[in-house]
């Protein structure tokens, strides 16, 4: 693997994927969500090796990577259904590493998590009130206002959830995790499995649900649509991050090799060779 330099000032690349987790960087100030030196275990598994990340407050920030690059973990870390160290991720300045999952909605952080898992018997309806239903913080979003928001819903209000299509049953997933009023929406993989059109619209969403004060984080697998929505990406490869920048800082070589791991002069390594194919036939094409 070949070293790359750094070619702009806010653009951090680590393409040589050091195996030793980095030095923990000092916990930023002013960022509403951060982790620092953040790993990952299933049993003896280790799935992430010193993640470094902040999220401030307004903010949308993407996460790409390959299958099995840690996205997922990374955000389970966050809710505390991963345990952690305390100090290894902080919210609004307090260790949160090792709270409760419980605990994470009463802070204001909400998962949309991978596979949108509603009630298929419940409603539309009750499947949003779900989302509220234990711990409901002050805020803009009611079941009204995630009408508002999808409009689609607000008609099929009565529906089951087995009854919708796979976007509208995005939509509810979307709406449960708001109903909580959080400060932090993450949302994993929420274009999957959906037609273009259809993605378009579930993306429609994120301007007016920051304009209500709720900042972002999206693991997406359609890196350009992570780059469209995104002020920020990191770019994460088994475990860690291994590109990070604004979309117009980075360009296509830098996040193909950062997201793949090319092994030498553009040659994807044996073991990102065979992601790239299962993402490309999971994606019906769309990849890097
Ligand atoms: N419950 C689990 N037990 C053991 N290993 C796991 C478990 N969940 C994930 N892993 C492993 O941890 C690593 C990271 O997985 P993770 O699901 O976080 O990746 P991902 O980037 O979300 O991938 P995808 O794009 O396929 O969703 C992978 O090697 C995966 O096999
Ligand atoms: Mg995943």
């Amino acid at each position: 693997m070949s070293a790359t330099p750094n070619p702009t000032p806010n653009l951090t690349a680590n393409p040589n994927l050091a195996r030793t987790a980095p030095a923990p960087a000092a916990q930023r100030s002013g960022a509403v969500l951060d982790t620092t030196g953040l790993t990952a275990f299933y049993g003896d598994f280790q799935a992430l090796f010193g993640v470094d990340f902040h999220l401030d407050a307004g903010e949308v920030v993407a996460i790409i990577g390959a299958n099995g690059a840690g996205k997922s973990t990374f955000l389970k870390s966050l809710v505390g259904l991963i345990g952690n160290a305390a100090d290894m991720v902080h919210f609004d300045g307090q260790p949160i590493g090792a709270m409760h999952p419980s605990a994470g909605v009463g802070l204001g952080l909400a998962l949309v998590p991978e596979g949108r898992r509603l009630f298929s018997s419940l409603t539309v309806e009750e499947n949003l009130l779900i989302g509220g239903q234990h711990t409901r913080r002050e805020g803009p979003w009611s079941l009204e206002a995630i009408y508002d928001l999808f409009p689609v819903l607000g008609e099929r209000r009565n529906n089951p959830g087995q009854a919708l299509s796979g976007g509208q049953q995005q939509m509810v997933s979307i709406g449960r995790a708001l109903m909580s009023n959080p400060r932090v929406l993450l949302c994993d993989e929420i274009s999957l499995g959906l037609a273009p059109i259809v993605i378009r619209d579930i993306y429609a969403c994120v301007p007016q649900i920051r304009a209500e004060g709720t900042s972002i984080v999206v693991v997406e697998q359609d890196i350009n649509q992570a780059l469209a929505v995104a002020d920020r990406v990191y770019c994460f490869q088994e475990g860690r991050v291994s590109l990070t920048g604004t979309p117009a800082a980075l360009t296509r070589e830098q996040i193909k090799a950062a997201y793949f791991g090319l092994a030498e002069a553009g040659q994807p390594s044996k073991k990102t060779a065979k992601s790239k194919a299962i993402k490309t036939k999971q994606n019906g094409g769309r990849g890097a």
